[in-house]
């Protein structure tokens, strides 16, 4: 017997704090695989016998590797899959990794209202969201794309503020930095690739309805 890929369901895992999140709720469905860890160095880890393969990527990735098919299955962040804009299939949200994405400026430094930034220049790894936010409220910034440590930007003097994400808000304070105001919440997303979605229903239908089982019922103990 041939097996080919259309046999095996691909899921992509996010690198970083998604990753065991993602990987304990897989293994409660009994999605699991042998040696499956942040830290392999071996990039897919197959379960022949269920036919599963999880590939390990960097985060912003993840919409990439799905909305090519190169993965049926991803676990991603809201605030990545909407700044990434690709076309993918959102099928759950898995509640966890929640954070929300909010505009920030030195403590010292804040100033009246939020029009005052109008012209000036926003440090953030989601430069799409951000102008979305801003061309909102009718303002026109310069934007300047950080791949990480967003809240070194105005501390160091290259740009006026931040856009980025916050979960204890332990960094803005250990930064001096304080919300002015909020863009948007965001939690761990189910998503998969339109094609494999119709191709293998059957399988990814069970999958998610296995997965809800288990949110749900983590939400009534
Ligand atoms: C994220 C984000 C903030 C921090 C917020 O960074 O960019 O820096 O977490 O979390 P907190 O509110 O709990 O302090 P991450 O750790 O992903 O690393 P990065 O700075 O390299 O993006």
């Amino acid at each position: 017997m041939v097996i080919t890929t259309m046999d095996y369901l691909t899921i992509a895992l996010p690198k970083g704090k998604l990753f065991s999140l993602s990987a304990d709720l897989f293994a409660k469905i009994g999605y699991t695989a042998e040696g499956l860890s942040e830290k392999s160095r071996k990039l897919v880890i197959s379960n022949e016998e269920k036919k599963i393969k999880f590939i390990i990527t960097k985060t912003a990735d993840v919409p990439t590797y799905v909305e090519y098919g190169a993965a049926d299955i991803g676990v991603i962040g809201k605030d990545v899959l909407m700044e990434s804009g690709q076309d993918v299939y959102e099928l759950l949200d898995l509640g966890f990794g929640r954070c929300h994405l909010m505009m920030a400026v030195p403590r010292q430094q804040k100033r009246a209202d939020l029009a005052s930034y109008a012209h000036t220049r926003v440090a953030t790894k989601f430069p799409h969201i951000a102008e979305r936010f801003f061309n909102s409220k009718g303002m026109q910034m310069e934007y300047i794309k950080l791949n990480g440590s967003i809240e070194l930007g105005p501390i160091v003097g290259l740009s006026e503020s931040i856009v980025d994400i916050v979960e204890t808000g332990a960094t803005l304070r250990e930064n001096n930095l304080e919300e002015i105001v909020p863009i948007m919440d965001a939690t761990a997303r189910l998503i998969a690739n339109r094609v494999s979605f119709r191709l293998k229903f059957d399988r990814i239908h069970q999958m998610v309805e296995d997965l809800r089982y288990i949110l749900e019922s983590e939400v009534k103990k």
